[in-house]
């Protein structure tokens, strides 16, 4: 008997499956990872499970049509497909489930959780999309995030509702200074996205960065680079999502994206293989109309709700050029960007923000006057060393001759010591701005 119900089983469907009220359609061609469908007739974004040679079903999603021929990508490992393989219409994560349950949670692309402790249970449930709030009804960004990093809190204040990109080439400490972010920021929730970046350093973000104390009012998503482009895409979409709910129940929310280029890699594999034409660098125009897209769902709620979604992003600069168009285009769209610069790297300095380079757009409206004084001050200070900094090196600057040269000269040593910072240091937003203060103010300042 046992023997017969196992034998059964075998030819039972995927109870993950769930066909909707839809025509099935038929596989009719496959290249490279773009499916062709006939037979069905399904909106883009809708799901569908593909019959597999070996009976089993692989998840795709459709990413667009050519007459009466559906184009679908598959969201995992795409093997055993064959022509004429079924294509079922399903709902299959079409709704995410969110709740207070997320929190301690690693989810991936699709919100299935990896970390091994059951599955989600929530009533509530939210689409990948998000709602769009009328520019209007968004509170202003008008209260600083402390942020624990003190070259941040004082001379690039963060305000409760901003996004911003940090910029810089591979290596040079995006991801470490996303990481003492969590550590330190005072918010009441930390969304993590992990998008196409190294799967090893999912497990050493969980486990060394966030801790089990971070990880308690933290939710993580984590797409790696060897999961389909559909996966990453969805990722990123998720993390927006996910954070949207909690600051809709009023949270002060920290998004983290590690990487906004990684999404726009994604968009890009996916929209060539569906034959949409490059455009600028190989990249086609609607990668850039997904990044606003994404970007503009993070900020502040409506007006009254009291929640907010403060966004970084990290771009990756290829070569460490600024002009990359990826970087170009969320440059134009971010409130801000703190620059990370190699050569600081190199020379041990961390965080090796580029303090000309940095800028944040809100500071104004979020500090007092004075402290905006005082962090223009040390800008100008720190430019005037750097625009000398090669007559001074070769020894050709002669004490005395510029007296804002000399200032500068007399307070390198204590403004670099300023902009660095240890792993494991926190610094709030008054402490910063104490010791700016007093560094500008200390009596061989004037
Ligand atoms: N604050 C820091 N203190 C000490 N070392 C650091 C710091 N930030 C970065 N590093 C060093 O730089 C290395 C690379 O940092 P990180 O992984 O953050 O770079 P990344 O910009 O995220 O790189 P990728 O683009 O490859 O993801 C680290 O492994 C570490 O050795
Ligand atoms: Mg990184």
């Amino acid at each position: 008997m046992n023997n017969l119900a196992s034998r059964l089983s075998q030819y039972q469907p995927d109870s993950s499956v769930r066909p909707r009220i839809a025509p099935e359609g038929r596989l009719v061609r496959m290249v490279g990872l773009t499916l062709e469908a006939v037979g069905c007739d399904l909106p883009v974004g809708s799901y569908c499970s593909v019959e597999t040679a070996h009976g089993g079903f692989v998840e795709a999603e459709v990413v667009g049509f050519s007459a009466d021929r559906l184009y679908l990508m598959p969201v995992g490992v795409a093997e055993g497909l064959r022509p004429g393989g079924r294509v079922i219409p399903n709902d299959k994560a079409m709704n995410i489930p969110v709740g207070p349950a997320l929190l301690g949670r690693v989810l991936n692309g699709i919100g299935e959780p990896i970390d091994g402790l059951g599955p989600i249970i929530s009533r509530e449930t939210t689409s990948l999309h998000g709602k769009i709030i009328n520019p209007l009804d968004r509170k202003p960004i008008d209260s600083t995030l402390d942020v624990g990093i003190r070259c941040i809190n004082s001379l690039f204040a963060v305000g409760q509702g901003q996004r911003l990109g940090l910029f810089a080439g591979s290596g040079v400490g995006k991801s470490m200074l996303l990481g003492m972010m969590t550590r330190f920021t005072e918010a009441d929730i930390i969304i993590v996205g992990l998008v196409g970046e190294r799967g090893r350093e999912v497990k050493e973000f969980i486990e060394q960065i966030l801790g089990q104390e971070g990880l308690a009012r933290s939710v993580v998503v984590a797409s790696p680079a060897d999961d389909s482009a559909l996966m990453r895409l969805r990722a990123a979409m998720l993390t927006t999502s996910i954070a949207e709910y909690f600051r809709d129940q009023g949270k002060k929310v920290l998004m983290l994206m590690d990487s906004l280029t990684r999404f726009a890699q994604a968009q890009r594999e996916i929209a060539l293989a569906v034959g949409e034409p490059p455009a600028t660098k190989g990249y086609p125009p609607s990668v850039f109309a997904k990044i606003p897209q994404l970007v503009e769902r993070a900020g502040n709620g409506k007006e009254g709700t009291g929640g907010s979604i403060t966004a970084f992003y990290t771009v990756l600069t290829e070569g460490d050029d600024q002009q990359d168009p990826i970087a170009d285009a969320t440059r134009a769209i971010l409130d801000g960007h703190i620059v990370l610069s190699r050569r600081l790297a190199e020379e041990g300095h961390y965080p090796a923000i580029d303090v000309e380079a940095s800028i944040s757009r809100v500071m104004p409206h979020v500090v007092s006057d004075e402290h905006l004084k005082q962090a223009y001050r040390f800008k100008q200070i720190y430019a005037k060393y750097q625009q000398s900094k090669d007559l001074i090196s070769v020894g050709a600057y002669s004490k005395g001759s510029d007296s804002e040269i000399d200032q500068a000269i007399t307070l390198m040593p204590v403004m670099r010591q300023f902009l660095q910072q240890g792993l494991r240091e926190n610094v709030d937003v008054i402490t910063s701005f104490q010791q700016l203060h007093m560094i500008l103010n200390q009596p061989q300042a004037n």
